[in-house]
């Protein structure tokens, strides 16, 4: 039996470490904006929290202080900061600590692209605020039921909380299994962690110290982002030495499915493009293949056939395969590819020494900009996504919205989102895109080029594929009851432990 809400709906603290339009690196932060209005338009009382960057404070209406935390064994000061989003009204809590989150740029790297030294110390004390935020502040007049948790950067909140008995719920969303916050020996007795976290039903995980480890150990309930994703976590190929204690959790794990923001993402309202459009105007559309092709310093031709690739330049991502059918673009003719993304200084140096040789065919921008982005899924024909695994992926759904035919690798969120143009899901009216299963380059070739055959040889059945993807519901609203029933059960069994622990 679920348990009743308060006040009709829960107060919901969202944990990230970034949220769009304030600080973001990848798809965590368009969740951690859209997730939290979903579930306020469900009638929750849901409220976000990240770091206090720069950028952040710039950004956030209504900023006041709301609290001086006075917490022990700190450097320097540490307050709660409280605001609205700029662009929605979602009340944010920043959490203010100068000498940890004062710093310009990418919230975990320094300038040259490194990890900073100090990021066990960072997010050791977001998570101390977390916790006691948690626990309501005296000064706040708010307590959450749930406190939700996102990625390795908030994973020692649930472990900080456990001691208590009177902490909220706690739920833990991994959006990625790759990142999880591990170090050695060394930093876990620098943090002066209880040594008991030293275990194997602690943050140990083979002589190091995990963060992700601990915020999946220690909270009620776990999800991960697509349902495909959690079944392939729970496997040695893509589990990351965290198979095992993910199957060992049964139905406590999940897979929810991520939605997209409709308010952000409509072609028929985005300010970043040339010319609005819908599934009933699709001719408009061309005008940002134009206004795409400018930007990007191509040729200006709307015969030519645009392949977007938007993403972190890591190898997850699987850009290497795009990068390896160059040759093969070449001598095709009649393509193009831009290409927007940022990580792995090699790979950058690679895209741009390509771009420099073909400079007609392939254009890239390093760093990222989200109106750039917004162009890109509105002017391509054909979106690539060739990852070598995807927890969900969201690229893949800002495409459909815009009836951009995406070209995705069969994994993870990809394979739960994108339908394959085969013959029957093609008369069905379901198809929505290509899939491919090895992630190699010819595998991501044979995709492509039957994409090509059935736009030039069929254009009547392509403009169908595009607007099957155009009609489909990607929004956040089914996705958000799922989190509330989760919620729900993270409290019912809440509950049951404070039994036992008063027992
Ligand atoms: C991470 C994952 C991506 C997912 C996003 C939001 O960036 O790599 O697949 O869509 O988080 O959950």
């Amino acid at each position: 039996m679920p348990l009743p809400l308060a006040h009709g709906g829960q107060a919901v603290l969202f944990a990230s470490s970034e949220a769009h339009p304030l600080v973001k690196t990848g798809g965590l932060a368009d969740v951690a904006a859209s997730l939290p209005a979903a579930l306020r338009d469900l009638g929750h009382d849901a409220r976000l929290i990240i770091p206090a960057y720069p950028q952040a404070k710039r950004l956030v209406r209504e900023l006041r202080v709301l609290s001086e935390l006075g917490l022990k064994n700190t450097q320097g000061p540490v307050s709660l900061l409280g605001g609205l989003l700029p662009d929605r009204d979602l009340p944010v809590y920043l959490v203010e600590a100068p000498a940890y989150f004062c710093r310009e740029g990418n919230p975990y790297t320094d300038v040259s692209g490194g990890d900073w030294g100090d990021n066990p110390e960072r997010f050791l004390l977001f998570a101390r605020v977390l916790a006691r935020v948690a626990l309501g502040l005296p000064t706040l007049d708010w307590r959450p039921d749930v406190l939700h948790c996102n990625d390795w950067q908030t994973g020692l909140a649930p472990v900080l909380l456990s001691r208590y008995e009177e902490r909220p719920a706690t739920l833990f969303t991994v959006h990625n299994l790759a990142y999880q916050g591990v170090f050695d020996r060394a930093t876990f007795d620098r943090l002066a962690l209880p040594p008991a976290l030293w275990s194997i039903g602690g943050v140990e995980f083979h002589q190091r110290m995990s963060f992700l480890k601990g915020g999946i150990v220690f909270s009620d309930r776990i999800n991960t982002v697509s349902p495909t994703y959690a079944g392939e976590a729970r496997t040695a190929q893509y589990g990351c030495g965290l198979d095992g204690l993910l199957r060992q959790l049964g139905q406590r794990f999940q897979g929810i499915l991520n939605g997209i923001d409709y308010r952000t993402w409509d072609p028929l309202r985005d300010t970043s493009l040339a010319q609005n459009y819908d599934r009933n105007s699709l001719e408009l559309k061309a005008a940002n293949k134009l206004a795409l092709q400018h930007q990007f310093d191509l040729p200006i031709d709307e015969q030519r056939l645009v392949l977007g690739h938007i993403g972190r330049l890591v190898e997850q991502k699987g850009v290497d395969l795009i990068l390896d059918l160059i040759p093969r673009f070449i001598e095709k003719g009649g393509i193009q590819l831009v290409i927007q993304g940022e990580g792995d200084r090699a790979l950058e140096q690679r895209l741009l020494e390509l771009a420099a040789q073909h400079s007609d065919r392939l254009s890239v921008r390093i760093g990222y900009d989200e109106a750039r982005a917004h162009l890109i899924e509105a002017g391509s024909d054909l979106f690539l996504m060739p990852s070598r695994f995807e927890p969900c992926g969201l690229n893949q759904m800002y495409s459909l919205r815009y009836g951009t035919v995406p070209i995705v690798r069969r994994t993870g969120g990809l394979a739960d989102t994108v339908i394959d143009a085969g013959e029957e899901s093609l008369a069905k009216q379901e198809a929505t895109g290509f899939l491919f299963d090895e992630p190699n380059a010819e595998a991501l070739w044979s995709a492509i080029e039957r994409a090509l055959r059935l736009y030039q040889q069929q254009p009547g059945v392509w403009q169908q594929l595009m607007r099957n993807g155009m009609t489909r519901d990607l929004s956040w609203e089914a996705s958000a009851k799922r989190y509330q029933a989760f919620y729900e059960e993270a409290l019912e069994s809440r509950a049951d432990q404070g039994i036992a622990l008063s027992a």
